[in-house]
């Protein structure tokens, strides 16, 4: 049975059983319209992927359709049904998670699984969560190094002061728009540059060398240069 079928026979269900209050529970306007299967289609069939994230981690079809939960048991109370709504509020964060909110109101190891276990990270980011050690660009130019550890670990930075505004938790996601992530982008507040302004931490257009460890630096770390493409150490 494909997912469409199982949609349909899951939203029959539940406006038979008066689940659905109405069917202008979709986005659109005309309140009291029979959702088309393009509609349905648009959220059910297909992941909501958060635009804040790089890694789609929410689906509809497992909690509406597996899980058989009632479109109110998270709209609009915990959800609007506009996707970024939440990351648009800015505290759509692991902290909110952990205090309830979002899909804490579940995922508190009690209704769901929770989100502090350590085991559930990949469940929900599709990735164990490693954080990488020290991380070397190389787009636009060699070398740049960032040490990620220092700044968690030595620093104390939360993880929401880079995640996910500044940077995507992926791996060379930043480098896949070298024509963006540019001294300028820095100077105007952007990636390192939101801190590295002179002010939070050194200033960008100082101590040039202290972030560019160059050709030389880069070999040194990484034997050749064949081995550009490996962005960093694990
Ligand atoms: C377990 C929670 C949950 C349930 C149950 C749920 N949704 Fe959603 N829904 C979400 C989340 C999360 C989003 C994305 C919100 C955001 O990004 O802020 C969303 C977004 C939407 C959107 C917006 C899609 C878009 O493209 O903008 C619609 C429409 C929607 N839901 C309809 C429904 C309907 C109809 C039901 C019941 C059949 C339902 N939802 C059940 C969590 C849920
Ligand atoms: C139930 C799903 C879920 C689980 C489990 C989960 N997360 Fe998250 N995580 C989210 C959501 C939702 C966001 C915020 C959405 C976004 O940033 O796009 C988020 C954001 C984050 C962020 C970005 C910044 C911040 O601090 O919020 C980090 C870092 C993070 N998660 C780490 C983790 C780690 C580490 C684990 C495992 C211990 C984990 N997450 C488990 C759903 C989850
Ligand atoms: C209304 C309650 C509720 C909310 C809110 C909710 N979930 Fe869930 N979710 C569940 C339940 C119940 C399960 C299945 C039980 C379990 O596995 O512990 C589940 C399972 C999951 C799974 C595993 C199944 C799968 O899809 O692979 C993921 C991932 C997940 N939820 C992510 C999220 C994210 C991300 C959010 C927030 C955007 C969220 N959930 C919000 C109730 C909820
Ligand atoms: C000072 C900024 C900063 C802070 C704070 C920070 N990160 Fe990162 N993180 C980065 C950068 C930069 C990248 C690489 C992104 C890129 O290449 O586009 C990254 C990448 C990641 C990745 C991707 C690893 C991979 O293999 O793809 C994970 C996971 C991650 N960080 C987790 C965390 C967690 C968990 C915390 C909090 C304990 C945290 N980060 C705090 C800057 C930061
Ligand atoms: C959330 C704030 C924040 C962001 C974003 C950030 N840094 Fe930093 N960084 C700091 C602070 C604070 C220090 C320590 C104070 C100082 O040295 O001025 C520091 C120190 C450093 C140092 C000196 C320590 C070392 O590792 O040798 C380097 C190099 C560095 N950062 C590079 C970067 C690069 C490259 C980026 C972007 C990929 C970046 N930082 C993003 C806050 C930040
Ligand atoms: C806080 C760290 C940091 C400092 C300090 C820094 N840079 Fe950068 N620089 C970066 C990052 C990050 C990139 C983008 C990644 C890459 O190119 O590998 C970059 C890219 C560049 C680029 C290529 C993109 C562009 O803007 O044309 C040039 C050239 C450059 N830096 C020159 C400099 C010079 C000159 C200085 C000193 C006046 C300097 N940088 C100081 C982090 C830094």
């Amino acid at each position: 049975m494909t997912i469409c079928k199982k949609l349909y026979m899951a939203l029959g269900l539940a406006a038979a059983l008066g689940l659905i209050s109405s069917a202008g529970v979709l986005a659109s306007d005309e309140k009291n319209a029979a959702p088309t299967a393009e509609e349905m289609q648009s959220w059910g069939a297909t992941e909501v992927v958060s635009q804040e994230q790089v890694d789609s981690m929410f689906s509809h079809k497992t909690h509406v359709v597996e899980l058989d939960l009632d479109c109110d048991s998270c709209h609009p109370d915990i959800f609007q049904k506009k996707i970024g709504s939440a990351a648009a509020n800015g505290d759509y964060n692991m902290a909110a998670l952990e205090e309830g909110q979002y899909c804490g109101a579940c995922h508190d190891g009690d209704t769901a699984f929770g989100v502090k276990d350590p085991e559930s990270c990949v469940t929900c980011h599709g990735s164990d969560m490693k954080q990488p050690k020290t991380i070397v660009f190389s787009e636009p130019v060699k070398a740049v190094t960032f040490n990620h550890e220092l700044h968690t670990e030595d620093l104390g930075l939360e993880c929401s002061s880079c995640h996910n505004d500044l940077f995507k938790m992926k791996m060379g996601n930043a480098e896949t728009k070298p024509e963006e992530f540019t001294m300028e982008a820095l100077y105007a507040g952007k990636y390192c540059g939101a801190c590295h302004n002179g002010d939070d931490a050194f200033a960008s257009d100082t101590k040039c060398t202290t972030c560019h460890i160059g050709v030389k630096g880069f070999e040194r770390l990484f034997g050749s240069a064949e081995s550009e493409k490996e962005g960093g150490e694990h």
